[in-house]
């Protein structure tokens, strides 16, 4: 029988109870399809800072780096606040994709019909199925470039630096075009062209490479323009490809229009097959250990494991469609509808694994 090996990284707030329920899924899926999965947990973020003093020991690299894929919660809480920037959680987590080199991030932002009535856009402006595509820089940019702080005629400063090389560029571009080429055939690629160099650059490289890829129709945005154009008519995007912090800022506001960002799975991809997996979500640590966190988003990128690094495409389909299921039956507080039970964290993780 098929057997994964996948590294399991908590993490902090409500990450150990959602990933608890996306283990339920995939070990449930396993048995459904014929393959065993397992797990090996490491530590990242605030627990391995707790654990070790640092928030990425190289004990979770390694780990990481032997397994066919990993899956991650979500870092970060105020408890790790005061701890220097060169040592806080979120280090941990951007440490660990540049170790992995996981410079392609893709984040789906798509509307289950079930939870049309849970975004804040009104019906006709989402559709029928809205399915955006947003591909994400991952290691580069401003949040890996020099960055520091001075004092100039006695006034401090601070500076960071965005900068992207042709290859880093060229890399992520291809992802996204090979994407769209099995998606819609759309491409909007997302930049501050009229200000910033490193943008330009970026759109000369998008030009430069869409001759080879004559099935896919090209767009520029400003990044402005596309924050407007998102809620404006979010129709309009098949697949977007961006700059790390554009990226960032992008899908969280894509995230809301799907009605909750507690559903928002992503991939985090390197050119080779492993990758890692995590909601786009954050470690709400106001809610961690109520029950009322979503785990939806952690078992969705469970579903892109399976899809993207571990071929096992029926049961990625599986796991997408019990969750349809799960969401016409019940909900977690963040979507609560009128005449649905709202059920916790371990509850919805278990009405979704019995429906795989
Ligand atoms: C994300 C998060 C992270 C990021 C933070 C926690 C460092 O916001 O994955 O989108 O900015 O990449
Ligand atoms: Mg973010």
């Amino acid at each position: 029988m098929q057997s994964y090996e996948i590294a399991v990284l908590k993490g902090d707030g409500i990450g150990p109870e959602i990933v608890e329920q996306a283990m339920a899924v995939l070990k449930k899926a396993g048995e459904k399809f014929g393959f065993t999965i397992h797990f090996q947990e490491a530590l990242l973020g605030g627990a391995a800072i707790d654990a070790t003093g640092v928030p990425l020991p190289q004990e979770t690299i390694d780990i990481c780096k032997a397994a066919d894929s990993t899956l991650l919660g979500a870092v970060g809480g105020p408890k790790w606040d005061s701890q220097p920037s060169h040592n806080r959680p979120e280090k941990g987590l951007l440490g660990i994709r540049a170790a992995l080199g996981l410079f392609a991030n893709l984040r789906p932002a798509l509307i289950f019909p079930e939870l049309r009535a849970a975004s804040p856009l009104k019906e006709d402006i989402i559709g029928d199925n809205l399915d955006i595509l947003i591909v994400r820089e991952l290691t580069g940019g401003i949040y890996f470039g020099e960055r520091g702080r001075g004092e100039e005629n006695g006034v401090p400063y601070a500076y960071d630096t965005e900068k992207y090389s042709v290859p880093e560029i060229e890399r992520i571009v291809r992802v996204a075009f090979e994407m769209a080429q099995k998606r819609h055939h759309r491409l909007c690629s997302v930049d501050k062209a009229n200000v910033l160099e490193s943008s330009r650059l970026w759109r000369e490289t998008v030009e430069r490479l869409k001759a080879d890829y004559p099935d896919v129709e090209v767009s520029h945005l400003y990044v402005d323009n596309c924050a407007m154009q998102l809620v404006r008519n979010p129709k309009q995007f098949d697949v977007i490809v961006t700059s790390n912090m554009f990226g960032d800022i992008l899908s969280d506001e894509a995230s809301m229009i799907s009605g909750s960002i507690g559903m928002l799975a992503s991939a985090s991809l390197s050119s080779g097959k492993a990758g890692l997996y995590e909601p786009i979500h954050g470690s709400a640590p106001d809610i961690a250990g109520t029950g009322k966190a979503n785990p939806l988003a952690t078992i969705l990128s469970a579903a892109m494991m399976l899809r993207y690094s571990l071929d096992q495409p029926a049961a990625a389909d599986a796991i997408e469609a019990a969750v349809s299921k799960a969401l016409s039956q019940a909900r977690t507080a963040d979507i609560q509808a009128p005449g649905l039970p709202v059920l916790p964290c371990k509850e919805m993780g278990a009405l979704v694994a019995s429906l795989v």
